[in-house]
């Protein structure tokens, strides 16, 4: 006998999307729902580290103060420990440096005075002119020696610490007319038209003056110093939603390839008959930064230099 068993393509079709629906389909549900909670878990895991991301990557590179350990959850809270530990090593550590070359800086100024006294003595008494020219070399290399030990005891005095914790509301039109009065038997010497244009409403700043003073002297003395004779510099500051610093000067400027290095500590550009440690606008950056201020380097109007320094305006009580 012979039975037939037979079943039509509709209903086997059927059958293959009942089984379907009723298996796979919950089970891919089942994975998505699986992701998306481990999706889910891992970013409110993730986000009191995004927090200490933000808040790190946000510094400046002189704020070593400790991260802040009150909301920090229980999971994060020994890597909060031991990031704040490695900050105040690395805060003792530059204090440390910082101590060590303003006390060698120090500690050269008076050996050099004493040097350059006898060199100037010596140059008086001996009228040979075998020796003269070695006696102008041996001046003009302390000179350079005294500048250098200056620039690297300014240097000392704007890291990190200094320059962000002594500020106070100032009007910057005072700091760079007093700055740029500094300079001016310089100027006279070269015969440079040395000129100071201030604000007319005052320039307020939050700011150190001792930082401020270095930095417009800095500025002003590279004008004047590769500026041809009988050139131009002109300084002024002019204050409207912010407080802004421009010292230009008609002489050779900067080319462009150069104005990010020069910002480099003694870093000088080649074939510069002028002497110099390399150390001026390494000092004048730091100063800007611990002023929150942006500094550029531009072509002036006369194909010179333009320096412009960009501080936030402050109002009076503020
Ligand atoms: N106003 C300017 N015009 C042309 N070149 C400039 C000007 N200011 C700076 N420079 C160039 O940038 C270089 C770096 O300047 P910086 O003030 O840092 O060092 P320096 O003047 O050589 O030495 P010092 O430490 O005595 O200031 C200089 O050597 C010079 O070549
Ligand atoms: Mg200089």
């Amino acid at each position: 006998m012979l039975v037939q068993v037979a079943e039509t393509l509709n209903a086997r079709s059927a059958l293959t999307n009942r089984i379907l629906s009723a298996i796979v389909i919950p089970q891919i549900a089942l994975i998505l729902l699986g992701a998306a909670a481990v999706s889910a878990g891992v970013s409110k895991g993730l986000t009191p580290l995004r927090r200490l991301e933000r808040a790190l990557s946000k510094r400046s590179k002189l704020d070593l103060k400790p991260v802040e350990t009150s909301n920090v959850p229980e999971e994060v809270y020994p890597l909060v420990i031991a990031i704040n530990d490695l900050l105040d090593r690395l805060k003792k550590d530059i204090e440390s440096q910082e101590r060590f070359v303003a006390n060698a800086a120090h500690q050269f100024r008076t050996p050099i005075a004493g040097l350059k006294t006898y060199v100037g003595l010596a140059e008086r008494i001996i009228k040979d002119e075998k020796v003269s020219p070695i006696m102008s070399q041996l001046n003009s290399g302390c000179d350079r020696l005294t500048n250098l030990v200056n620039k690297m005891l300014s240097l000392a005095k704007v890291e990190p610490n200094f320059v962000t914790t002594n500020k106070t509301l100032l009007d910057l039109n005072e700091i760079a007319s007093r700055a740029t009065s500094d300079l001016v038997a310089e100027a006279l010497e070269k015969e440079i038209d040395l000129t100071f244009k201030n604000s007319s409403d005052q320039a307020l700043i939050n700011g150190n003056e001792t930082g401020l003073m270095d930095m417009v002297v800095n500025l002003v003395e590279n004008a004047v110093h590769y500026t041809q004779k009988g050139g131009k510099v002109s300084v002024s500051v002019t204050a409207n939603e912010a407080v802004t610093l421009l010292v230009e000067d008609n002489g050779p400027g900067i080319p462009i390839e150069e104005r990010e290095r020069v910002f480099e500590r003694f870093y000088r550009i080649l074939g510069n008959e002028a002497s110099g440690s390399g150390l001026g606008l390494s000092i004048v950056k730091e100063i800007a930064l611990a002023h929150n201020a942006t500094i550029t380097l531009e072509e002036g109007s006369a194909g010179g230099t333009l320096v412009r320094v960009t501080f936030e305006r402050m109002k009076k009580g503020s």
